[in-house]
């Protein structure tokens, strides 16, 4: 025992109260580690908000964030009731609240919704045929990011064909010869 350690030192030396120190130690410990990992958690978002501030191209955009403000969805899909594609805003329509918004900035960061090319499919029949956005995307409005929650396979667009009397003829959605 030529070397032993302080602990055992300490408990040699019949420190009745050194456990009870110990374990005051231990509690200290433990907290100022909560502490240290609540700073750097806190820290952390704050980097990640500057990051994403700064790269601007791909500043998140939250359709659950904007939903108070009730802004119609054409707003910023001006497309939707009168086109084929709804289309994306541009940094300008961004720009009409967000004075500073980088001008440079592109929408989408990634798309959620694609049909293949050999698929006819447009807009303004839907919506002129009086078919909720939700019922195509879910409830948009309630999401921080969007995700395909909706299937487009080509079986739910006959589905619901077939329910409303639409057409199902292989041409309304296929080109002839594809
Ligand atoms: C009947 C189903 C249906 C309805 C209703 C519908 N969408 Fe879509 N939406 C689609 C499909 C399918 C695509 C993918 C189109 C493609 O890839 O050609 C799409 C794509 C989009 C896109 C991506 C950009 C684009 O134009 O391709 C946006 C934005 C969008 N929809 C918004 C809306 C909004 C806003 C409404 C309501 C006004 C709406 N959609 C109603 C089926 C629907
Ligand atoms: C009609 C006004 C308006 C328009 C247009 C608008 N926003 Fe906003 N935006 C707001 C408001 C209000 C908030 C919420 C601010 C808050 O609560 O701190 C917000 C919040 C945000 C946030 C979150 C900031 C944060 O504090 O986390 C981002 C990112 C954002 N908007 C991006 C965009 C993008 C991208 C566009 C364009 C596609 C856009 N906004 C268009 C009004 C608008
Ligand atoms: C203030 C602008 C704004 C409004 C209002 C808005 N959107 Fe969007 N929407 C966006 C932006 C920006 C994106 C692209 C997000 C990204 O970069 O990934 C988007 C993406 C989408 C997409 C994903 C399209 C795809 O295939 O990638 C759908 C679907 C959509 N929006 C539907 C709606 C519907 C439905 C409404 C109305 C209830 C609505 N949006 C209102 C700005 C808006
Ligand atoms: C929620 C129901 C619903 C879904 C889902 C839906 N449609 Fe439709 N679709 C309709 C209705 C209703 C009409 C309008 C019929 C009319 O005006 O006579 C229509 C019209 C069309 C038309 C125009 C047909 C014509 O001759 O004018 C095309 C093309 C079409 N849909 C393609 C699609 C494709 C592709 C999908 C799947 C990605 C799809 N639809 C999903 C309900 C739906
Ligand atoms: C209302 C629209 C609609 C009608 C009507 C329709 N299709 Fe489709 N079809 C689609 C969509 C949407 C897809 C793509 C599905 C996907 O991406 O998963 C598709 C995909 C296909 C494919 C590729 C299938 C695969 O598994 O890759 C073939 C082949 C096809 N359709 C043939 C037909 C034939 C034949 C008819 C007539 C009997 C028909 N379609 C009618 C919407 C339609």
């Amino acid at each position: 025992m030529g070397h032993a350690p302080a602990r055992q030192l300490a408990r040699h030396s019949g420190d009745l109260y050194w456990k009870e120190d110990e374990e005051a130690v231990r509690r200290h410990r433990r907290r100022r580690r909560k502490q240290i990992r609540h700073q750097l958690g806190c820290l952390g978002f704050l980097v990640a908000a500057l990051t994403a501030w700064a790269a601007g191209p791909t500043a998140p955009f939250s359709h659950k964030i904007h939903a108070p403000l009730k802004l119609n969805c054409a707003f910023c899909h001006s497309g939707a009731a009168k086109a084929e594609r709804a289309g994306f805003p541009k940094a300008t329509t961004c720009r009409t609240c967000h004075t500073s918004f980088p001008d440079d900035a592109k929408f989408p960061a990634q798309r959620v919704y694609r049909l293949a090319d050999y698929v006819f499919f447009s807009h303004a029949s839907h919506v002129n045929a009086k078919v909720d956005c939700a019922r195509c995307h879910g409830p948009v409005n309630e999401r921080p990011v969007l995700t395909k929650e909706v299937d487009h396979t080509m079986k739910a667009c006959v589905d619901c064909h077939k329910e409303h009397k639409a057409t199902v003829v292989c041409t309304a959605c296929h080109e002839l010869g594809q």
